[in-house]
């Protein structure tokens, strides 16, 4: 699609209403509520789990069970203070901050306000002004995001440590231990999924930017000649991911920073980026990061890290080619690009049109009503289908609000029992997005459910 197209397009949903949606039915509440919240932080509730852990479940299902050549990784979050002074975070992980010298005293990143500025169709070099009051802002300086703590009971200098900021450092440390047991040769990959902390200057858009958060990040290890066509392999694979997901494709595109955007590690960098309600915005990078972090941690270290090639006698440092995304920020896409609000029958309803494989309960159990023996068959049904997948039973209010209540939470499925069933053992099937029903059989529903499961499937969203 060509890019004033895809700029002219909006998002469909509001931020607002993701929120709305998220606290509504437990999804996501702001942290530390009782006390007033502490900003930009977030407690995921009991659909948030459950979503999140299928989106980082699918990931690792891309990684490990869909491929052979990665192996995973859980590195710890407070490492050896040394491995950022290698990594080139202590000097340079900082963003330019401008507090405002006017009224409100505001602090403010200057390439955002620049890129603001920029996207306005202004001059960008332009001098700026404080956008919350009109205020003179200050010189930039530049501010270090990552989170200082200290290990043992004196807090002096010797006893410093960060909490990590990426995942990422952690698997190039282990490079050689992975290497000395997992029987690999390049090309393989080392994955993790881990918290990562940056104190940012600017957190905000719900879910989108915090200062905790959970990354999925892989990193590939690749002999030198091949580092160009692996970064094209892997920027196509994870872009596929997310579509195969369920995420429409003309709501994702691929960007290629400019040199002037590359971080000092990389030679390449592709942003897959969702178009967010606060528009385009990165989902996950793509990084071609050469040789630059096993040489750092070689030379910082002392230790050898390089690959020696039995077959042809030859000696070299990998490159590494690292696909890097968030799952939090992958999350709230999946939410955004499944919502939807539709008329039926005359009356609202609200549905998040979630692929099977990351809703949160993929069939929702469901006696008719709470009498003549309809609760207990159902709690067979019912006990039968939660061994073979998430299920939940309900059987307060009406069957129309369990039904609105399950199209909020993006269930996939619905069993109805009737007095029907307690003649003939069949139940309804309700289909979420056809909103189809059909009559089947008890027996066999547990198989009928998890080859559904199993089905590619695409949004109906699609059209
Ligand atoms: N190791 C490379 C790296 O960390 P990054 O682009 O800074 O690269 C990768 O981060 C991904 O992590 C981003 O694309 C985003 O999805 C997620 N991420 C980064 N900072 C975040 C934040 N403050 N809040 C939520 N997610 C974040």
């Amino acid at each position: 699609m060509a890019s004033t197209e895809q700029d002219a397009k909006q998002s469909e949903v509001t931020m607002e209403e993701i929120v709305a949606l998220c606290k509504r039915r437990g999804f996501v509440f702001p942290s530390s509520e009782i006390y007033g919240g502490v900003g930009s932080t977030y407690d995921y509730g009991h659909y948030g789990v459950l979503l999140k852990n299928n989106v980082k479940a699918q990931w690792w299902r891309a990684m490990l069970q869909e491929r052979d050549d990665i192996v995973a990784l859980d590195s710890a979050i407070i490492q050896s203070p040394k491995v950022w002074e290698a990594s080139g975070h202590l000097a340079g992980f900082s963003d330019p901050l401008v507090q405002c010298l006017g009224e409100c005293k505001k602090r403010w990143r200057e390439d955002h306000l620049r890129e603001a500025v920029e996207a306005e169709g202004g001059d960008p070099s332009a001098e700026l002004r404080c956008p919350e009051c009109g205020g003179e802002l200050s010189e930039p300086r530049q501010f270090n995001l990552m989170f200082e703590t200290h290990v043992g009971p004196v807090a002096d200098e010797g006893s410093t440590v960060y909490l990590r900021p990426e995942t990422a450092q952690g698997i190039f440390i282990n490079f050689k231990n992975v290497l000395s047991f997992a029987r690999k040769k390049p090309p393989f990959g080392i994955a993790q999924i881990g918290k990562s902390f940056r104190n940012e200057i600017t957190p905000g858009n719900f879910i989108f930017r915090t200062r905790e958060f959970e990354q999925m990040e892989m990193e590939f290890f690749v002999p030198p000649g091949e580092a160009e066509r692996w970064y094209r392999e892997w920027i196509e694979l994870r872009e596929r991911w997310y579509t195969d997901l369920g995420i429409r494709p003309e709501f994702l595109r691929v960007r290629a920073h400019d040199s002037d955007e590359l971080s000092h590690y990389s030679s390449g960098t592709s942003d897959v980026e969702y178009l967010f309600p606060i528009g385009w915005s990165e989902l996950e990078g793509i990084a071609n990061r050469g040789n630059f972090d096993l040489t750092q941690h070689a030379s910082h270290s002392g230790e050898k890290l390089e690959y020696f090639d039995q077959q042809t006698k030859e000696r070299y440092v990998p490159h590494v080619i690292e696909p890097a995304a968030g799952a939090d920020r992958a999350t709230l896409a999946f939410l955004v690009d499944a919502y939807e609000v539709e008329e039926v029958e005359g009356r609202q309803r609200t549905v998040l049109r979630l692929h099977p494989r990351l809703a949160p309960v993929k069939v929702a159990v469901l006696p008719l009503v709470s009498k003549d023996g309809l609760p207990e068959k159902a709690r067979e049904i019912f006990a039968d289908l939660r061994r073979r997948l998430p299920a939940e039973f309900d059987e307060g209010g009406s069957i129309g609000k369990r039904y609105r209540r399950q199209d909020e939470i993006g269930t996939p499925w619905g069993i109805t029992i009737d007095h029907e069933t307690m003649e003939d053992d069949t139940v309804t099937l309700r289909d979420r997005d056809s909103l189809e029903q059909t009559r089947v059989p008890v027996e066999g529903l547990g198989d009928l459910l998890v080859g559904k499961l199993e089905a590619p499937w695409q949004s109906p969203k699609l059209g």
